[in-house]
């Protein structure tokens, strides 16, 4: 199959640039196939408008890719939901095609997933039992800032949809996690501690927001799903205020939670997980909690996926490593049809103008089995060489 992430060099690609914010990102003409991916520059869909699929992630069906993110719109307050979350597919990963909004925000106060509300980083897995697409994806309420802190769930039977809104809520409530100790059980939820003190940070650390959220359920804000080998899937997310990450099992219809459920890295302060599996063990890259500004990223490993989970530094090497190459993660994406091949996927963030973001999609290399990122200006899959 031919490409389609286009190089555009000198003068013509300033002019596009210039024409793309003017315009909603849409090219004057239409391109040539891409052959490659140019990590940061706009990318062009089938129909020559840039990419609209912010915090995304990607499900590999039946022989085509299909890539699930936000779509914003231009000038600030572009963040919140004007139509919902949007569907792209592809044949060979670099030429898109616009397949519409997936999950439709609506013109309904009544709603919660009314227009004006927040939809973040959808992410879609398929159920082999039921044949349904299952959507979750983090839900803010409308005027609420981002202290709702819940999960959505959407439906199709069409890969592409349009999903039907299930629920929203947070998780696991009423549940402890299955390390949960007695102290944790015992603690009341409230602290006299000023918050970032040492001694409030201890107590984070042992469960101070576990108890605090016991029978609202768990807070849900930056989230990824995971299916093992097994078929079991699972949601992660970002708890506690941001400061600790859970991994909570799905029923197998993946349409809630089991009640099993677990901490990563209490007061890690980690958000923007994205979990793979290669050679057995688990890996899960993460950012840090700095808002729409670029950090440094940093990797978890584990043998179970209930833990423990070990931090094991920057996977991202060379100049602007510290920044994770000015984006923040969203997806680790395996690569059909070739042995141990994944893409790291990151969103650049462009706050006052968010329909601007780009993508940063890096390959990810092992050495001595550790996962490492690169910058590569432009790249294609022939760095991942070993076919299945
Ligand atoms: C960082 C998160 O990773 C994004 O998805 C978004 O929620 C922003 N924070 C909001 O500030």
């Amino acid at each position: 199959m031919s490409l389609k992430f286009k190089v555009i060099a000198g003068f013509f690609m300033s002019f596009s640039i210039v024409l793309g914010a003017c315009s909603g990102n849409a090219k004057s003409e239409k391109t040539a196939m891409n052959e490659s991916f140019v990590p940061g520059e706009l990318w062009y869909d089938a129909d020559s408008v840039h990419i609209n699929a912010h915090g995304g992630g990607v499900l590999y069906h039946e022989g085509t890719y299909y890539w699930f993110g936000e779509h914003k719109t231009s000038g600030r307050g572009g963040n919140t939901s004007l139509l919902g979350l949007r569907c792209y597919s592809s044949d060979d990963l670099y030429n898109w095609k616009n397949e519409g909004i997936a999950l439709a925000s609506v013109d309904d106060p009544e709603s919660e997933i009314t227009h004006g509300c927040v939809m973040e980083r959808p992410k879609v897995i398929y159920n082999e039992t039921t044949k349904q697409f299952v959507m979750w994806f983090h839900l803010e309420l409308k005027g609420q800032g981002y202290a709702a802190a819940r999960t959505g769930l959407a439906v199709s039977d069409k890969v592409t949809g349009p999903y039907t809104f299930v629920k929203s809520s947070r998780v696991n409530a009423n549940v402890w996690p299955i390390e949960a100790t007695t102290e944790m059980k015992n603690c009341s939820g409230e602290t006299k501690h000023d918050w970032w003190t040492q001694e409030w940070r201890k107590e984070v650390n042992k469960g101070l927001f576990v108890a605090r959220d016991l029978d609202s359920g768990q807070m849900s804000r930056d989230m990824t799903l995971f299916v093992d080998d097994d078929g079991t899937a699972y949601h992660i997310h970002s708890a506690e205020e941001n400061l600790t990450l859970h991994i909570a099992e799905l029923t197998p219809d993946y349409k809630d939670f089991t009640g099993k459920w677990t901490r990563v890295a209490p007061g890690g302060h980690n958000e923007a997980p994205a979990l793979f599996k290669y050679k057995g063990k688990y890996y899960m890259i993460a950012s840090g909690c700095t808002g729409w500004d670029p950090n440094e990223a940093r990797i978890l490993v584990a043998d179970s996926i209930w833990g423990p989970w070990e931090y094991k530094g920057n996977p991202c090497k060379g100049k602007d490593a510290n920044l994770t190459f000015h984006s923040q993660s969203t997806f680790v994406l395996p690569v059909a049809g070739k042995e141990n091949a994944f893409i790291f996927m990151g969103d650049r963030w462009r706050p006052r103008n968010p329909i601007d973001g780009r993508y940063v999609w890096l390959p990810i290399t092992f050495e001595d089995d550790q996962p490492a990122i690169e910058w590569h200006k432009q790249w294609d899959l022939s760095v991942f060489n070993s076919e299945i």
